[in-house]
């Protein structure tokens, strides 16, 4: 998708995070276009987690702005995020345990305005649509499903909010890569219908080829941002910001089954040859 000359989305300018002493974000700046698809990238500690928790509500810079849809967003709590259209799902998933498939759906429902029983049956039939397996387990306890089930459900609960942003942490953590496929595959479709998405990923070849553009963190500061589709067919750079290791899995085929016409196909076909 190329860059609208529209507002951006999310306007994140110049925020600094600490816990008690320890500052661990470093003037962030970041923006998000309407439908745009984004990658958070970084080692282990750059504060990639604390950008989002900050962007959520979750953590309270102690400087700078962020805007949303036109409108500021800091110090709001994080109810008051979600009911402004975006929705996180945090690292770790958080799902309730011991409720239902359905019960944690409804959680994820609370944020409507409008919290009539027909509106909660249309929304979660239409998150149903796109995991059909939840439909089936929509009386087991969330605790008792498969990993990537459990992935799945921390999905679908977020979309309950009906959300214009989506933000996933670690999207991937502990699944097998067919899961992590499958669930890449989701989002594209979340994000064909409208949904920006911003995701953190360990894996930086699976963020870069699920993604528009992309920025990289290093001890809390943007070190680098551009095109993903740019940054995957440059092995060197990925290399010289995050690493041999990161530069080599990068160099191996994209993980989905269908990837997006952007030119991150292109890249990935030119790479493989
Ligand atoms: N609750 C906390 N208390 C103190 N320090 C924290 C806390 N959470 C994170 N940090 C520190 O803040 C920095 C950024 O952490 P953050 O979790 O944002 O990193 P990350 O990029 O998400 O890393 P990872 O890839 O390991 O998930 C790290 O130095 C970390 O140790
Ligand atoms: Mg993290």
């Amino acid at each position: 998708m190329e860059t609208p000359m529209t507002e951006p989305l999310l306007d994140v300018q110049t925020i600094d995070a600490f816990y008690g002493p320890i500052q661990a974000l470093r003037g962030v700046s970041l923006q998000i276009n309407p439908g745009e698809r984004i990658a958070l990238v970084g080692a282990n500690g750059a504060g990639k987690t604390t950008t989002l928790r900050t962007i959520s509500g979750l953590l309270q810079p102690t400087n700078g702005s962020i805007w949303f849809d036109g409108k500021p967003i800091r110090g709001l709590k994080p109810n008051q995020v979600v009911q402004r259209g975006i929705a996180h799902l945090p690292e770790g998933r958080e799902l309730f345990s011991g409720l239902t498939v359905e019960e944690n759906l409804r959680a994820g429902f609370w944020s409507q305005r409008k919290k009539k029983e027909a509106n909660f049956t249309a929304q979660r039939d239409r998150v149903m649509d796109l995991f059909p397996i939840l439909r089936e387990r929509a009386k087991q306890a969330a605790g008792t499903l498969s990993g990537g089930e459990q992935q799945m459900l921390g999905v679908a609960r977020a979309l309950m909010s009906n959300p214009r942003l989506l933000i996933v942490d670690e999207l991937s953590l502990g699944l097998a890569p067919k899961i992590v496929a499958q669930l890449f595959e989701i989002l594209r479709e979340v994000n064909e219908a409208g949904c920006a998405i911003m995701i953190v990923e360990q894996f930086v070849h699976m963020a870069l080829a699920n993604t528009d553009r992309a920025y990289v963190l290093a001890k809390g500061a943007v070190v680098l941002e551009g095109r993903s589709a740019e940054m995957l067919a440059d092995p060197k750079l990925i290399a010289s910001y995050l690493g041999e290791e990161a530069a080599g899995a990068a160099e191996k085929p994209v993980p989905t089954k269908r990837p997006r016409k952007t030119t991150a196909k292109t890249a990935a076909k030119t790479r493989k040859r």
